[in-house]
């Protein structure tokens, strides 16, 4: 029996265990090396946060939601802005990122942002680094327990409240393990897509496991795809992500024949990344190209990735390199409010899991890793005013959960290309709704979550008719006002559209 069980060891999770260990006992719930295998240990970029001189968290606040296409909630976002130097302090006293002088982080430039405002650490692997540091805080906390495994259920209780999680360890049955709140840090689903830069692990479980509980979901269509990972055919799980940064830093994209197709682009190479993914998707070849630039700097400021490329015989500073989108963060989650609580009692979510706003249609770059400290604390915060004691069932409705009959390699296979033909970069209804179709036979055929889940989001996909931040349809290319609002699944209800009310 814990006080507190969060699930995930990403930034979010860490994070969120550091800051409850500060009042309580926390037990934190990950598979062996999940730190590693999570999306913050691959994140490049940065974290944005408006501390250059010429900056202010309203300008970080209007550049969010103008990229965010009308669909933030504006109270998350100023939260989210408004909290950053609190937030990113202990990182800078960690020596995590670049600096410039003795006390001011270097700052980078990205898309979407008026300024620049990305702090980084040297070599490019920032959430590398910042997950280094946050484990190693981990591990030396005496009020944080490890639980090895995954999480394959959540226990609710007779009225309704989440009672803490089935756990499946690496080998044997799950166990239940009671814990007065569970906190879900369990990351995104973008590695539904074979295209995808996020680690096989990113299947948006956590997701299934809430609305299983019967947590409210939104947003599902939203998924960001990432301009510009090098092409090289490697299987799902292993892309090399070209950080957007080396574009801040002055990379150009080319077409086949050498032409700068970004240039009549106001922002050019630095437009919002929905708008360069779709350009890159609409050219039959695409490549970054950074022999223009200074290679000593290029080397000094991203070492790490020169050298990650270099592995797989690629030259950072002469090839021209070919790229292009892949799936990378999902907008859409768990809707919580913002101290994290989800529409289940005791159940709270945060990071890439979590809906709570702040990203909109569209995320702004190095808004995610700032989300997971800034919302870290939040739930931190709440749960600090807030304790549930964890409490077993009595009553005899402990069911243990029965193992899926496939595994999750041969349910990714099943869904192939699916994800990324039909609900890729660019979508239309009609191919749409055949995946959608198909999905569903999967769903009803397959004992496997994934095509369940996988058809919540197809579903949400079709609904919408209209283009929105990540979501293209060609079928329907202009944005629509009444479709500014959330679709909504919940178990045992129709999906729902809930327009925004402008006080979000
Ligand atoms: C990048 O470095 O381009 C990715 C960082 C992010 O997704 O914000």
């Amino acid at each position: 029996m814990t006080p507190v069980v969060v699930v995930g060891a990403g930034i979010a999770g860490l994070a969120t265990a550091l800051e409850i260990a500060q009042f309580e006992d926390v037990t934190l719930c990950a598979p062996d090396q999940g730190w590693k295998q999570s999306s913050t240990y691959r994140a490049q970029g940065g974290v944005a946060v408006a501390l250059g001189p010429d900056d202010h968290y309203r300008y970080h606040y209007d550049d969010t939601v103008r990229v965010a296409r009308d669909l933030a909630h504006e109270n998350a976002v100023a939260i989210l802005v408004e909290s950053g130097e609190e937030a990113v302090k202990p990182l800078i006293r960690g020596e995590i990122f670049e600096m410039q002088g003795e006390t001011a982080p270097a700052m980078e430039q990205e898309a979407g942002h008026s300024r620049a405002r990305i702090v980084h650490a040297v070599g490019g692997l920032t959430g590398r680094a910042i997950a280094e540091f946050l484990y190693s805080k981990v591990m030396r906390s005496s009020r944080i327990h490890w639980v090895t495994g995954r999480a394959v259920q959540l226990i609710t209780g007779t009225s309704g409240s989440c009672r803490g999680i089935w756990v499946l360890p690496s080998s044997g049955s799950p166990f239940p393990l009671w814990a007065g709140a569970t906190v879900l840090a369990t990351g995104g689903y973008a590695a539904l897509w074979q295209q995808t830069t996020n680690p096989t692990s990113s299947l948006g479980q956590g997701h299934w496991l809430a609305y299983d509980a019967g947590a409210a979901l939104a947003d599902l269509e939203f998924v960001q795809f990432h301009p510009t990972v090098l092409d090289e055919g490697v299987p799902r799980g292993q892309a090399l992500l070209l950080t957007e940064a080396l574009r801040g830093f002055g990379a150009y994209l080319v077409d086949g024949q050498g032409h700068r197709f970004m240039q009549d682009y106001p922002q050019q190479e630095l437009a919002p990344r929905d708008e360069v993914a779709r350009a890159i998707y609409q050219q039959p070849q695409a490549f970054l190209r950074l022999d223009h630039l200074d290679a000593a700097e290029l080397y000094r400021r991203f070492g790490d990735i020169a050298q990650l490329a270099a592995q797989r015989g690629w030259n950072l500073a002469a090839d021209p390199l070919p790229v292009y989108p892949a799936a990378h963060f999902c907008m859409g989650g768990i809707r919580t409010d913002t101290s994290g609580r989800t529409t289940v009692a005791d159940l709270y979510a945060v990071g890439e899991v979590a809906h709570t706003g702040v990203h909109g249609a569209n995320r702004l770059a190095s808004n995610s890793l700032l989300e997971g400290l800034v919302f870290a604390r939040r739930v931190a915060q709440y749960l600090a005013g807030h304790r549930a004691a964890a409490q077993e069932l009595n009553d005899g409705a402990l069911i243990a959960p029965k193992p899926w009959t496939i595994s999750d390699e041969t349910a990714l296979e099943q869904l192939g290309r699916m994800m990324d033909d039909n609900f890729g970069v660019m979508r239309a209804g009609q191919t749409m709704d055949r995946a959608r179709a198909r999905l569903s036979t999967l769903a009803a055929q397959e004992n496997h979550w994934i095509f369940s889940f996988a058809s919540l989001v197809a579903q949400s996909a079709l609904e919408r008719q209209e283009s929105r931040g990540a979501h293209f349809r060609s079928d329907a290319p202009h944005s629509d006002a009444r479709w500014r609002g959330h679709l909504i699944h919940q178990k045992g209800r129709s999906m729902r559209f809930q327009a925004l009310s402008g006080k979000e």
